[in-house]
């Protein structure tokens, strides 16, 4: 049987891409932001799973206001880097797991959870930097992602988006979802985009340390009470691309410790931590959790 053994939080700002691509990480902006990555790159070597589930939001990339999907699945056999403006990443094209994410789309879809199926996606920073962050740079051409990647899209762009229950909700779901494929895979599950940022308007640049904080410990600590957080507290607190949080909730939701809505297992040990301001206009957070096993009765 598959099983997710880890889930991996990390925001997904262009810019760190950017930085990335034109090899700026050492310069003193950014060294910092990229010091609180050195952990995850090893963890990830020393951890390698053999596929990821990484939830993103596309930033009307491959959608636009023509199709909105509220969740949506990759089910393809390959990604390609999109262009956002300035060409594609120069990053490898991002392997898909067709077999595993059609099973999951089944069981999702079968336990009243309704997702839109993807068989042909371009893939932006909202996946890209994510995977860059904890694998490093790789050559576009000779490297390669280190193992196939499924992507999950969830729309925190155009309102109405889903609230923070149901992504937690909908994480119980892709876990029994994967426990039910008949293969011993080992899989992570990816929940990325936030922290506090905003963009545009009168409150552009908004960062809220504070909260933010406080919303890690408790989406480490309290799960439940984490996903009970109303949609319009990440507006106000953590600006309105501080709404990307609740993909976060997605991975939590899909922890062992969590069953029928409760937590009732074991707490994942906490592996790493990190929270940075700034990069560009938003506030950094990543957490690594493990599944701890479950002593046998
Ligand atoms: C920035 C952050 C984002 O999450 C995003 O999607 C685009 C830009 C930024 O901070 O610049
Ligand atoms: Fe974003």
């Amino acid at each position: 049987m598959a099983k997710i053994t880890a889930s991996v939080f990390t925001s997904h700002v262009p810019a760190i891409g950017a930085a990335m691509d034109l090899g700026k990480t050492q310069e003193d902006y950014w060294k910092p932001l990229f010091a609180g990555y050195e952990f995850s790159k090893q963890w990830m070597k020393d951890n390698k799973p053999d596929v990821i589930i990484l939830v993103f939001n596309d930033h009307a990339t491959a959608f636009s206001l023509d199709m909105i999907p509220t969740f949506a699945i990759g089910t393809a056999a390959q990604y390609l880097p999109a262009d956002e403006g300035w060409g594609p990443r120069p990053v490898p094209v991002v392997k898909g797991h067709p077999e595993l994410a059609s099973h999951i789309a089944h069981s999702v879809i079968q336990q009243d959870f309704d997702l839109t199926i993807v068989n042909k996606m371009d893939v932006d920073h909202g996946l890209t930097v994510p995977l860059s962050l904890m694998c490093g740079e790789q050559d576009p051409v000779k490297g390669a992602w280190p193992c196939p990647v499924i992507p999950f899209a969830v729309n925190v762009v155009q309102y109405p988006v889903p609230s923070g229950q149901r992504c937690f909700n909908l994480g119980q779901a892709i876990r029994k979802a994967v426990e039910s494929y008949d293969e011993d895979l080992h899989v992570h599950i990816w929940g990325t985009g936030g922290m506090s940022h905003q963009l545009q308007g009168a409150r552009a640049g908004l960062i809220n340390r504070e909260w933010d904080n406080a919303w890690m410990d408790k989406m480490i600590n309290d799960p439940v009470a984490c996903a009970a957080t109303p949609h319009i507290n990440y507006v106000r607190e953590a600006g309105s691309e501080g709404i990307e949080l609740v993909m976060w909730l997605i991975a939590r939701g899909a922890m062992s410790d969590i069953e029928g809505g409760q937590a009732t297992g074991p707490a994942p040990l906490l592996r790493h931590r990190f929270y940075h301001v700034p990069a560009s206009n938003t506030a950094v957070g990543h957490v690594i959790l493990e599944n701890v096993e479950k002593e046998s009765p």
